[in-house]
């Protein structure tokens, strides 16, 4: 365990003086996460000019790590890094087994984190072209996916929705079933984690983040996970005060 983690201070350090990443101010969460694949990855991000700064930790989540960053432009972006070791591998293969768009039979770890980033990465790119409120993604690798940083003028995160004071949570909804209906009739997705969890908030309105279970509406599981979003919605919104019908939630939705 201490080789392992001091192996990881050491490539990390040798980045760091490589002055391919500039600066790392995380250094604990360092050593968990930045395994030499993960290393190796952010390299290559910072040659191409994706992450040249990697600053703390926005959050440490299950299985991944959220960090701010920016690219070779100064620009931020948010750094997000599935840990191979920690992630849910029975849950990622029993979303991805069903979906037309991804032929991935496979027991290495790797290989599968690797799928799943890929998934969360094209989730999102179908939302955002499609005119969903979604960080818009820049480029997926290995375990790594970097996207637009949600967040304020002065460059701190949006709080997620069940941490935010929300003015008008009437209007906060009304965008969400709106996205969420784009979601399922437009881009054929099913959120399937949607959550005051999952949902941002910036500048009073909602950002929908973490797609990656996200999943086709003919996937045999679609309906149920379209349940549960509905379910998670009308019991976060019973908390500020609105009640939902739950068909005429479904019928807006479902666009029926
Ligand atoms: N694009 C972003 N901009 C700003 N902050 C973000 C962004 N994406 C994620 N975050 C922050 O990181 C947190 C965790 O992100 P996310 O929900 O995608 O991962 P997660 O829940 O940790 O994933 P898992 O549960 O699979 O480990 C969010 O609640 C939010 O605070
Ligand atoms: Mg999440």
């Amino acid at each position: 365990m201490c080789s392992k983690v001091s192996k990881a201070d050491d490539d990390l350090r040798k980045l760091l003086s490589e002055k391919r990443l500039k600066s790392v101010e995380d250094r604990q969460v360092g050593s968990e996460v930045f395994d030499k694949l993960t290393l190796e990855t952010l390299y290559k991000l910072s040659k191409m000019g994706y992450v040249h700064i990697l600053n703390g930790a926005i959050s440490t989540g299950k299985e991944a790590n959220v960090f701010k960053g920016y690219d070779k432009d100064g620009t931020p972006v948010a750094v997000k890094i599935y840990r191979v070791t920690s992630s849910d591998f029975k849950k990622m293969q029993h979303y991805i087994q069903g979906d037309p768009r991804f032929h991935v039979r496979t027991s290495n770890k790797r290989q599968l984190v690797k799928t799943w980033v890929t998934k969360e990465y094209r989730n999102l790119k179908r939302a955002y072209e499609a005119g969903v409120k979604v960080p818009r993604p820049i480029i997926a690798k290995n375990n790594v996916l970097v996207m637009e940083f949600i967040g304020d003028k002065e460059g701190n995160p949006a709080l997620p929705m069940r941490q935010s004071q929300i003015s008008n949570p009437q209007k906060v909804l009304e965008k969400l079933v709106n996205d969420v209906k784009t979601l399922y009739t437009k881009v054929k997705l099913v959120h399937g984690d949607l959550s005051s969890f999952n949902i941002l908030i910036k500048d009073d309105e909602p950002v929908i983040i973490d797609i990656s279970q996200g999943i086709l509406v003919d996937h045999p599981l679609a309906r149920e996970l379209l349940n549960r979003d509905m379910d998670n919605l009308i019991k976060d919104f019973k908390k500020l005060g609105i009640q939902i019908n739950k068909n005429e939630l479904k019928s807006k939705i479902m666009d029926l």
